[in-house]
């Protein structure tokens, strides 16, 4: 703890699902947390939760009564901006709208100190378009949490072009010491996991659009060979077919309409349905009232030679969007494995699993696409086929 201008006092912004997540955990790490939300119903469901979340904490031994009202009462709960003037770190977490957040940033500066950190927890936006509201943008920065945040250790760090070396230096040192795993991105579309994970999602619906198999095979096969703890189908259900389509839209027209990123018919039409998922009882498949699939008769055998072709399809479209992630230099490959492995639980990193399935395999996969598609959604990265030449491997 001899951290040079350590952070002692955090303001949140926004008390819904990420805000109060993320104010448990700097809470937890011994930090007085300002939460700060327009709406005085958020903040009574924000206290709600937190109260649940540490009594099951309690039930399950991880923490005892004395450390859940330590935590509590390093939280005040606010409803003013100007209540977060004595911050050493604000993160907003707020709706997912520039506009608003940018209107939110200028207001907040006109209160803190010169050295106060703001930070946001946006998933989409350009961080360098949210410090461009600032009169000193060298003090923003992207501070990525997953949901939930007390639970997922991954935290994307992604300096914008104006941020300074010092805000870097100390937004990374907190989150570790805050007990989290920081990946540092480049301020591109979807960082590190919302962009390397689109093909889950993506690839899996593709096949399904050709009629190659159904959705229950599918799902079986990544689950089953793959070891992924969810199918895509289940995961875009539980996500809900509306959010994850934005995000497919954002990323896609954010990239310049590039045809790897395309969003699906399927989806669309899911998510126009209501169909969206376990929020609505129904998505690619029913939910009973606890949110449980009610089964499907269409379970199929998984261990044909279809579950192995669709599990190699979509791992290596996977591999491939890693690798090109690295050759653009979004992070290190370090961090893109760590991304996908802590931020979203995949079974694997990337670029491990490429060294596993050999490169020569990821380029004779991927140009096997090639020759049958002839769409530029299946180019191998340029990272890989030198790779393959070089005779090289990852890491
Ligand atoms: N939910 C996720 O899985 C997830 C994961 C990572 C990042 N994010 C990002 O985190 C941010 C918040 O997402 P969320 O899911 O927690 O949203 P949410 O809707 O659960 O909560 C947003 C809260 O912000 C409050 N709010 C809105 N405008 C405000 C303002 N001007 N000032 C103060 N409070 C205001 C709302 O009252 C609400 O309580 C978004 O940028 C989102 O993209 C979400």
């Amino acid at each position: 703890m001899n951290m040079i201008n350590q952070i002692n006092k955090v303001g949140i912004i926004g008390s819904g699902t990420m805000g109060i997540g993320i104010a448990q955990v700097a809470a937890t790490s011994g930090c007085t947390v300002n939460l700060f939300d327009t709406s005085n119903e958020a903040i009574d469901k924000a206290k709600r939760s937190l109260e649940n979340i540490l009594d099951r904490l309690i039930e399950k031994e991880r923490i005892n009564t004395e450390e859940k009202n330590r935590i509590q009462a390093n939280i005040n709960y606010v409803n003013s901006i100007k209540d977060l003037k004595d911050s050493d770190l604000t993160i907003e977490a707020i709706v997912e709208n520039l506009d608003i957040k940018k209107k939110v940033f200028s207001d907040l500066e006109s209160y803190v100190s010169k050295d106060c950190i703001i930070a946001s927890n946006t998933s989409s936006l350009s961080i360098a378009s949210l410090a461009s509201s600032l009169k000193h943008s060298d003090r923003c920065i992207g501070i990525h949490f997953f949901n939930p945040a007390p639970l997922m250790k991954l935290v994307e760090v992604i300096p914008a072009i104006q941020t300074s070396e010092t805000v870097i230096k100390r937004s990374i040192e907190t989150l570790e010491d805050w007990g989290k795993v920081v990946a540092v991105a480049k301020d591109t579309p979807g960082f590190i996991v919302n962009r390397v994970a689109r093909p889950y999602y993506g690839e899996s619906l593709r096949i399904y659009e050709e009629g190659i198999a159904d959705f229950a095979t599918i799902d079986g096969a990544m689950k089953t060979i793959g070891g992924f703890r969810m199918g895509p189908f289940e995961l875009m259900d539980f996500i809900g077919n509306d959010v994850n389509y934005t995000v497919t839209e954002t990323v896609f027209k954010a990239f310049y309409y590039d045809s790897r990123y395309k969003p699906s018919f399927t989806q669309k039409r899911m998510s126009e349905a209501g169909y969206l998922g376990r929020k609505t009882g129904k998505g690619y498949y029913n939910y009973d009232e606890k949110g449980k699939i009610i089964s499907n008769e269409n379970e199929n055998s998984h261990n044909t030679d279809l579950s192995q072709t669709i599990f190699n399809r979509v791992l290596v479209m996977l591999i491939n969007e890693a690798a090109d992630a690295l050759f653009l230099n979004i992070a290190t490959s370090e961090d893109i494995d760590n991304a996908m492995t802590k931020g979203v639980n995949y079974p694997k990193g990337l670029l491990a699993w490429a060294n596993e399935k050999g490169i020569d395999w990821c380029v004779d996969k991927m140009d096997e696409l090639y020759d049958e598609y002839h769409e530029d959604r299946y180019r191998c990265s340029p990272l890989l086929r030198k790779m393959k030449k070089e005779n090289k491997k990852f890491f």
